[in-house]
Order: structure tokens, then C-alpha cells, then sequence
């Protein structure tokens, strides 16, 4: 039965899966019970709003454009997967105050980045692509000059998060010395060594590779200075950020031969659409590998982001666990086999024991429980021991810090 403005979880829920979302996603959130619906491309703002009638849970990647206008105008809508890393194109703000989840796969293309890391530091220290480039142009330039083992050589890590902390490991698997600079204190994996700033890297470092994140503080965290203060003759990838490097001050030192190679994969103004012309001042130098942000694109990395993003949504509308959402409280509350509801709501003092006083009120006790907060919003998930009557629920939804209740029926573990 149901009861207005309390959200459902038991009926058959209904997900769109837009902009050829890997197929793992549809048997994910079909064994989930969800009835799938997939398309190829992107939908504009209006043809949204028009699919997304009775739709429950929206799986996009980077086209579609999930605007405040889509969530106003669609209030039934539940959670929105970004089946990609980033999640700019979803106003998350607005997301969370009408009480979509929002996720999407920060982990799932972190070996990618490093598998291709590792191939390009190899290539760059045996100059392979100049190699290679000669003899499709039908010259044998059969050499040693300028061509090196990579074991022995110390790379330069600067950003030790996920991608930086397990290229360190395979560096090192390599017989490479690894440095790392970080702004943060970090543990230091395997043999690896912490710099106490960037400029000691610099001096150490034979090959500099960037895995900064996207902080605005990191604009221009590389330029002619940097570039001065490595060592001669050393390498320099990055991977990371397009706004990072100054590629003026890179394409310099290249023609100087300061640096001996790099291999660049972002930039900071990317083509939009597959097939757009691409400009740089990086094109047509020697040892110097451009890659057009592939770093992370792999059928691997796809898959598992299909796996990953289609498994948060699912947990979501099974047992209301947020984890690793990005907008908002993140929670999960373990077993329990009865009846569970969520209340997402402004984060004002008091919000928890008034939910309690109505759940007492009916009769009912707290099995479990479990709150977070997140800047302006509070979630909590409550496990009863009895079936919720309707003027519980009722009452639940009409308290005046209530953004969302959700019921679940179903056993969890
Ligand atoms: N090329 C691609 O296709 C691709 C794919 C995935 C990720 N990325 C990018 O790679 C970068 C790293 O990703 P991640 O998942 O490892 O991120 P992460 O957040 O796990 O790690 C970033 C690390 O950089 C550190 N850091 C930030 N600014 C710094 C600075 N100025 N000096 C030193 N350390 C600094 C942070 O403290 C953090 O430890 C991100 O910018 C991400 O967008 C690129």
C-alpha cells in the first residue's frame, strides 16, 4: 500500500541507462530488480525530462547534461549514476536538496592510468615512438645513443593518492628508485621515499611523472621554473591535469634538450567532439608522446565502472547505503531483516530525537541505526522491529526538516 509522499522501494523500480553505458550495469541492476532500459547516445535537457518519466534511477556518463531544471521538473527521480569519474555535468547541489543520490566511479580506471604511465616511461628513456616513426618512414637508424634501461633510474611521483601510490609500486617491480612529493603526510609504499617538497623530487628525480588532482590551487603548478630545476636530460609525463603544466615552458626545455622526453595526456583545452582538430604547441617534437586523454579509457576501466557505479545504485535502493556518494551523507547500516526507512534532512539540531519520538509514539523500537551529516544535510537509516503503520510514516514525512523518506521491506545483509 501506498502512502502519499512517502517513497517506495517495493514496487518494480525502473532505471535509463544513457550514452552506451557498459552492459555489466543492466545485469548488475537487473539482478537487483530493476527493469533496464538502455540507449546509445546523450539526451538534450527536454528529451530527458520526457524520458525520464516513472524512471527511477538515471545512469549517464559525461554528455548528458542533468540539470536543476531535470530534477525540478522530475521529483520522483531517486539517483543519478555517473558511470565516469567526473560529475560536473550533474548540478549536485540542487541534487541533494531535492534528495537524489548521486554517484559515480573514482577508483575504476586507476590501473589504466598507471598501465599507461609505465608503458610511456619505457618508451620515453628508449626513445621508441622517434624509432618507430623512422622506420614507418622507411629509415633504419639501428642505435644505442640516447636509449636506456629504465631499472636503476629514480622516478619523481608528484601526487601520492590512488594513481601515484600504486604507480609507485609497479615502478618499483621495475627496478626503479621511487621519490614522492605529496601535500599530505603519506604512507610510503614498498621502498619508496617521501620528499619534503617539490623542489628536493626535482633534484632527485630522473623521470617526473604529475598525479595532482583538479585543487584550482594547482594551476600552473608546473612551469619554466620547475622545468629549470630538474635534472638534465630527465623525463616528464603528465597524466593528471591539462592546467597543471605550462606547455610554453615544457615545449622550451624540449628544444633545448633540458628534458629528454615527455609524454602528455591531458591538456587544457581539450577538442570536445571525437574527431574535433587538436592544437598545441606540444605537436611534432622529438620524444614526445600525446595521448588525447586516454589515460583512464580502457575496456577494462569501462567495465568496471559499469560494475562499480551499477553495484552503488543498487545498494542505494536496497538498503538506502550511501557510501561513497558525492553528494550526499554517506551511510551504511549492516544486516537487519525488517523493516528500514531513510530520512534525508536539513541538518538542524534535534532531527534525530523527534524521528525516534514518532517511531516510540507507534509502538515500534529502534533495531538499528545509523546518522551522518554532510554540511546542510543529515541521513539517517533506522531499522524497526514491525511493520511501519501509514500515519508513522506520514508523520516522518511531514516533519519540517524532511527532504526525502524512503521505505525498505526487503532483507538485507
Ligand atoms: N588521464 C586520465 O585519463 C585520468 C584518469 C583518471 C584520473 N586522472 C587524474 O589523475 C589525477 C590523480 O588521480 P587520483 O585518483 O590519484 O587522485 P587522488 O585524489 O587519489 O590523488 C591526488 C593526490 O595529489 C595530491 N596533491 C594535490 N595537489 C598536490 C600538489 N600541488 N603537490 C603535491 N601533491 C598534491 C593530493 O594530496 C592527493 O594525494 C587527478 O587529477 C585525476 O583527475 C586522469
Amino acid at each position: 500500500m501506498s502512502t502519499p509522499g512517502v517513497e517506495e522501494v517495493d514496487d518494480v523500480p525502473r532505471a535509463l541507462l544513457l550514452e552506451n553505458i557498459d552492459p555489466v550495469a543492466v545485469e548488475v541492476l537487473g539482478n537487483a530488480g530493476y527493469e533496464v532500459e538502455s540507449v546509445r547516445g546523450a539526451l538534450d535537457e527536454g528529451d530527458l525530462v520526457a524520458a525520464l518519466d516513472g524512471v527511477d534511477v538515471l545512469g549517464i556518463r559525461s554528455k548528458t547534461q542533468v540539470t536543476a531544471e531535470v530534477l525540478r521538473r522530475r521529483p520522483d527521480l531517486k539517483a543519478v549514476g555517473a558511470f565516469c569519474i567526473g560529475t560536473n555535468q550533474i548540478d549536485l547541489a540542487t541534487a541533494a536538496g531535492t534528495g537524489v543520490a548521486v554517484f559515480n566511479a573514482p577508483y575504476s580506471n586507476t590501473r589504466s592510468v598507471v598501465e599507461l604511465a609505465i608503458a610511456e616511461i619505457i618508451s620515453l628513456a628508449r626513445r621508441l615512438l622517434d624509432r618507430d616513426r623512422a622506420l614507418h618512414s622507411g629509415t633504419w637508424d639501428k642505435s644505442a645513443s640516447g636509449s636506456h634501461e629504465v631499472r636503476g633510474r629514480t622516478l619523481g611521483i608528484v601526487g601520492y593518492g590512488n594513481i601515484g601510490s600504486q604507480l609507485s609500486v609497479l615502478a618499483e617491480a621495475l627496478g626503479m628508485r621511487v621519490v614522492f612529493y605529496d601535500l599530505e603526510e603519506k604512507l610510503a609504499l614498498g621502498n619508496a621515499e617521501s620528499c619534503s617538497s617539490l623542489d628536493e623530487l626535482l633534484e632527485r628525480a630522473e623521470a617526473v611523472t604529475l598525479h595532482v588532482d583538479g585543487r584550482g590551487g594547482n594551476a600552473g603548478l608546473f612551469g619554466a621554473e620547475q622545468f629549470a630545476k630538474m635534472r638534465p636530460r630527465s623525463l616528464f609525463l603528465n597524466l593528471s591535469r591539462g592546467f597543471v603544466v605550462d606547455h610554453e615552458a615544457l615545449r622550451d626545455h624540449i628544444l633545448s634538450g633540458h628534458i629528454a622526453g615527455a609524454a602528455v595526456d591531458v591538456f587544457p583545452d581539450e577538442p570536445r567532439e571525437q574527431g574535433d582538430p587538436f592544437t598545441s604547441v606540444l605537436r611534432g617534437l622529438p620524444n614526445v608522446i600525446l595521448t588525447p586523454h586516454v589515460g583512464g579509457s580502457t575496456q577494462e576501466a569501462q567495465y568496471d565502472i559499469g560494475r562499480f557505479v551499477a553495484g552503488k545504485l543498487a545498494d542505494y535502493s536496497r538498503a538506502g547505503t550511501t557510501t561513497l556518494s558525492v553528494n550526499l551523507p554517506t551511510v551504511a547500516l549492516h544486516g537487519g531483516s525488517g523493516e528500514r526507512f531513510a530520512v534525508l534532512h536539513r541538518n538542524v539540531p534535534g532531527v534525530l530525537a523527534r524521528v525516534d519520538a514518532l517511531v516510540g509514539e507507534h509502538g515500534l523500537n529502534v533495531d538499528g541505526q545509523v546518522l551522518a551529516t554532510r554540511g546542510e544535510l543529515g541521513y539517517v537509516l533506522t531499522d524497526v522491529n514491525a511493520v511501519m503503520p501509514d500515519d508513522l510514516l506520514t508523520a516522518l514525512r511531514a516533519l519540517p526538516e524532511t527532504i526525502r523518506l524512503t521505505t525498505f521491506a526487503h532483507r538485507r545483509d
